[in-house]
């Protein structure tokens, strides 16, 4: 038994806020200091009645159209988020009361950025096991919401938005391998340690970032878990048709990829014009290859990300 992709959606909200539009909103910062340091020269902004389970249905609407599923087929429901709509219940659930399914086991992956790939490896474990036959996976984030907007070394490289897939049990592959990660002694470098507690929010609510550090272990574990990946799956890396990364950092990206040995040309970069949407953006952008034809049936694809915890992993899959 095989997990395969069987549709992709995703959904940005509002329209772009460009980096000359930050400025404008009073943010100390320039378009060629964020362009440079980062790649990002837009991000999309949540409005003030969206959620992450509102971003993820529109999302997902579009993966089960994609597929030709029906939401009452699913029979799992992962969403991986780290701004869930509320405490609780879990996202997941608020999507599938949305999406009107009933009786799919649903709940929530919260391993920040690298989440949709934690994610999409649990469901493809469950469909492989053959306990479960149709997965809707979906990263969703309202980062903004965490966002300290006088911090400008943070600011401006999170935006929101929402990618899904729905993974089907198939007789060819599928999901070829994947690897995660964590580390949990880097966990002060990138966090939101506040807390809410009695009744009030305790601590610091906003996120804080060690930039330089984060950097420096990004590189560093991602090409790592990309050969893992491609070891255990026995594929060499230079057969890998598209790298889709982590939509963090055009530098971070360049770099893995050059790690890899792998040209710029093979690796799919969205970062530009949605800024890190922490668990949404390997999907964002396998949707956005997906639907402007780079990426087509029977390519080898490698997914991968680093985020918070500090967590990182790869999926390896025949699309
Ligand atoms: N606009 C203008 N100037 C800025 C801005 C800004 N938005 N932010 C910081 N600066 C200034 C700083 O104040 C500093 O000025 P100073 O030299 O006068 O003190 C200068 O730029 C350099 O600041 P650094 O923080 O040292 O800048 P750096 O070169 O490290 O770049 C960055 C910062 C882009 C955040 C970089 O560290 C980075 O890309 N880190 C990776 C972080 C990341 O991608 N995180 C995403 C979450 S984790 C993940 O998803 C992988």
């Amino acid at each position: 038994m095989h997990a395969r992709i069987a549709g992709v959606g995703g959904h940005l909200p509002g329209t772009p806020v460009s980096n000359d539009d930050l400025v404008r909103r009073g943010v100390d910062t320039t378009d060629a200091w964020i362009a440079a340091r980062t790649g990002i020269r837009a991000r999309h902004l949540a409005a003030p009645g969206d959620t992450a389970s509102s971003l993820a249905l529109e999302a997902s609407r579009r993966a089960l159209e994609a597929a030709g599923i029906k939401a009452a087929e699913l029979d799992l429901i992962i969403v991986a988020t780290t701004t869930p709509d509320v405490i609780f219940p879990s996202t997941a659930c608020l999507l599938q009361g949305r999406l009107g399914n009933v009786g799919a086991m649903a709940f929530d992956v919260q391993a920040v950025c690298s989440g949709f790939l934690t994610a999409l490896a649990i469901a493809g474990n469950f469909i492989r096991a053959g306990s479960h036959r149709k997965a809707l996976v979906v990263g969703a984030e309202v980062f903004s919401r965490l966002l300290d907007w006088q911090d400008r070394a943070t600011c401006v490289l999170f935006g929101d938005g929402a990618g899904a897939v729905v993974l089907e049990a198939a007789d060819s592959p599928g999901i070829l391998a994947a690897a995660a990660h964590a580390d949990g002694s880097q966990h002060g470098i990138l966090c939101v340690p506040g807390q809410i507690s009695g009744g009030r929010v305790g601590g610091d609510p906003f996120l804080r970032m060690d930039g330089r550090a984060v950097f420096r272990f990004a590189v560093r574990v991602l090409a790592d878990v990309a050969n893992e990946c491609c070891a255990a799956a026995g594929v060499p890396v230079s057969a890998i048709d598209w790298l889709i990364p982590h939509q963090a950092n055009i530098r971070i990206i360049a770099a893995t990829a050059e790690k890899l040995g792998l040209p710029m040309d093979k690796v799919v970069v969205t970062v530009d014009h949605h800024g890190n949407t922490s668990a949404a953006s390997v999907p964002l952008a396998l949707d956005a290859a997906v639907r402007d034809g780079r990426v087509r049936r029977g390519q080898k694809i490698l997914l991968e990300g680093v985020g918070a915890g500090v967590a990182w992993g790869a999926v390896l899959l025949q699309f």
